[in-house]
């Protein structure tokens, strides 16, 4: 399982100080495993093994094998948490990620049209992810993919679409009751942002040959780690208390760097997670992400040297695959040193480097250890950042599973659009004239 390296916290927080908060965070994970909390009705993820039970994980392994015998291209079409899990699990681990192609996570004309244009060449299915069913960029999307869909198949697509939706409610699914098309559930009780490990996620996961099996096994043994209450025991408990007590003495962003570009959308996922369920009442961590060393040689330096109001957690694979090595060549470079060394060797070095450089700059660091990048692991990390995010929120004081800031752009984006029942505008401000230069 995961472990912490915490030696760059202890300059700027006593191990002491961080026991000290047992009682604090022991009560706000009490908040979220008693379901006292607000939004206690959205806890539903809170048992991996519930929400993904063994007979519910061999249909969706069969859907996807079903799937593979129609097509080896899947579009998943869906935006927010019932996208970024995916592309997170699917990027990191399948070795095959292009099997997998997204829609409707923006409105860009150019983005789909030059999905389309792929998809010209080539059969696909597709599995379109909305909860509500009513989300205004997957649906549009899903339009145009069902209509490039139809031209394409004329004899009939209803088996090549599969919808992952709410049980009884929304426009999806009454769409796939009218169409006959195969869906899979999502419980009332499972927001967007922790519904990687149900069926929104697991289908286009498995579909992308990872095993769904050990990415639940991996967040189950989590859950059994995380439901002890002692601070030195539970790694989420110390990862909670930790990140509170540096907002407390001033840090106002966390950084989650990765040495593993593998690791880009998990970023991305982990962002979304926190930056909507924290981000609240004007508190919150603001969520941000590097990866490095690419990063090194741009945001670096802020890291480095910039204001002193950020803290930040690497993600550390100690495990990684196929190491490859430096070749013996021209001495002219310099790298006599290097010769026969895996390129391992030297990304470990730029890590330990790194969070000792930002250490000694006022940036306090902590290491999350993954020991390998597997499915078991991943679905461990997973499990870990939805669980310390719930109570996180808690400690906070917020509601960590509604996101009511979301819907001030929809509005105003359905008044210009012209939506029929859509309120008018409130906004009084008169526009300013665009400024043209040059
Ligand atoms: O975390 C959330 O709840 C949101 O990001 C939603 O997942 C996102 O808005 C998509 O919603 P839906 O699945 O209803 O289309």
């Amino acid at each position: 399982m995961i472990s912490i390296n915490p030696t760059n916290v202890y300059p700027f927080l006593s191990d002491q100080l961080i026991g000290q908060q047992q009682v604090r965070v022991s009560s706000a994970h009490d908040v979220l495993t008693s379901g006292t909390g607000p939004g206690n009705d959205f806890i539903g993820w809170l048992n991996p093994a519930d929400v993904a039970p063994v007979e519910l994980i061999n249909d969706i392994v069969a859907t996807a094998a079903h799937l593979h015998t129609l097509a080896d291209k899947l579009v998943v079409v869906g935006i927010g948490g019932s996208y970024l899990g995916t592309r997170a699990v699917v990027d990191a681990l399948s070795s095959n990620p292009d099997s997998v192609a997204y829609a409707g996570q923006n409105v860009s004309a150019s983005y789909h049209s030059r999905l389309l244009n792929d998809l010209d060449g080539q059969d696909y299915v597709v599995n379109v992810v909305s909860k509500s069913g009513t989300t205004t960029e997957p649906a549009v999307a899903f339009r145009v993919i069902l209509d490039h869909l139809n031209t394409k198949y004329p004899a009939g697509v209803s088996d090549r679409v599969v919808a992952t939706t709410d049980k009884h409610r929304g426009a999806l699914r009454q769409l796939a009751t009218q169409n006959g098309y195969k869906t899979f559930p999502i419980e009332d009780s499972i927001g967007g942002r922790y519904s990687v490990l149900s069926p929104v996620g697991l289908l286009p996961i498995a579909f992308a040959g990872v095993d769904i099996h050990a990415l639940v096994k991996g967040a189950s043994d989590m859950y059994a780690l995380c439901n002890e209450d002692d601070i030195s025991k539970n790694p989420v408990l110390w990862y909670v208390a930790t990140r509170n007590l540096l907002m407390q003495k001033g840090i106002n962003i966390e950084v989650l760097a990765s040495f593993e570009p593998r690791l880009h959308y998990l970023l991305e996922w982990w962002k979304q997670l926190f930056g909507e369920s924290e981000g609240k009442n004007g508190i919150g961590l603001f969520p941000a992400s590097v990866e490095y060393t690419t990063d090194l040689h741009s945001m670096g330096q802020y890291m480095q040297d910039g204001r002193r109001i950020v803290m930040e957690t690497f993600l550390r694979v100690v495990d990684g695959e196929a190491d490859v090595l430096v070749p013996d060549g021209n001495p002219i470079d310099e790298l006599a040193y290097l010769v026969g060394r895996g390129l391992t060797d030297v990304n470990e070095a730029a890590w330990k480097a790194t969070a000792t450089a930002h250490a000694n700059g006022g940036v306090p660091n902590l290491t999350l250890n993954i020991p390998k990048l597997d499915a078991y692991h991943l679905g461990g990390l997973i499990y870990f950042f939805e669980r310390a995010c719930g109570i996180s929120g808690y400690l906070m004081g917020v509601n960590p599973f509604d996101q009511p800031g979301v819907e001030d752009y929809k509005r105003g984006m359905f008044s210009l659009l012209g939506k029929p029942g859509a309120s008018q505008s409130d906004d009084n401000r008169p526009e300013a004239k665009h400024i043209q230069f040059g």
